[in-house]
């Protein structure tokens, strides 16, 4: 498939990048702490937008990829701490830049499969010569626990192509739940660093 207006994705792809960089920094200097491990965009392959085009029904064609497929730009941002997520799920939202469009919690409910994030669906104005386009792309926001989940999740689904034994997949539903609980034990670790910060300051300043 000939995709004659992937250059625009392209350009929405390093403005998002560069404008959720600018507020992860800006929260940064605001708190003195950094809620983001890392954070990656990738654009789709046309060879991808093809395979989930035909997976969802539709014909392959450049109208019908742009028209239904919205995560052809992707942002993944990796985050220490549960608490971290809604942090910047808020500072997304808050970008006057961006215009968001949905928001999928996979963390307060989880897909079937056991996977958690919290998806955003956003509008990125790209300022072409003559008129502004506002280009979809879908941003992850998740913990490196959940990140560990979802990495080998993916290698699973790619080796057995969609028929992953039971066994595998309850197994993984599991593993889901343990990935679970140890996010929020490491957000009461964090909640007692927050505290134990807080209360040196204080003495300190006194
Ligand atoms: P799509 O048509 O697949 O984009 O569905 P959607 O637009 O409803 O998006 P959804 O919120 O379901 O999630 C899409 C993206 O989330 C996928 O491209 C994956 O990156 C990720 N994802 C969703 N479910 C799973 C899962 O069970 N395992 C893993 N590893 N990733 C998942
Ligand atoms: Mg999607």
């Amino acid at each position: 498939m000939n995709l004659t207006q992937y250059y625009k994705y392209e350009y929405a792809k390093d403005m998002l990048e560069s404008e959720l960089r600018i507020l992860i920094k800006e929260f940064e200097r605001k708190h003195g702490y950094t809620p983001v491990e890392h954070l990656k965009s990738r654009m789709k392959s046309s060879e991808s937008i093809s395979r989930k085009l035909i997976k969802k029904g539709y014909e392959v064609t450049e109208e019908n990829a742009y028209k239904y497929i919205d995560d052809i730009v992707g942002v993944r941002i990796v985050v220490s701490f549960l608490s971290d997520v809604y942090d910047v799920v808020s500072l997304i939202a808050s970008s006057t830049n961006l215009l968001v469009k949905e928001r999928k919690d996979y963390i307060r409910s989880p897909k079937s499969s056991g996977y958690s994030s919290y998806h955003l669906k956003v509008l990125v104005p790209v300022y072409l010569q003559d008129y502004v386009e506002y280009v979809p792309a879908e941003i992850q926001v998740r913990t490196v626990a959940m990140d560990f989940w979802a990495s080998l999740d993916h290698k699973i689904r790619y080796k057995f192509q969609e028929e992953i034994p039971s066994e595998v997949q309850a197994n993984m539903q599991d593993y889901a739940l343990d990935i679970q609980e140890l996010d929020r034990k490491m957000y009461e670790i964090n909640k007692i660093m927050s505290k134990y910060e807080k209360d040196l300051n204080e003495k300190e300043n006194h």
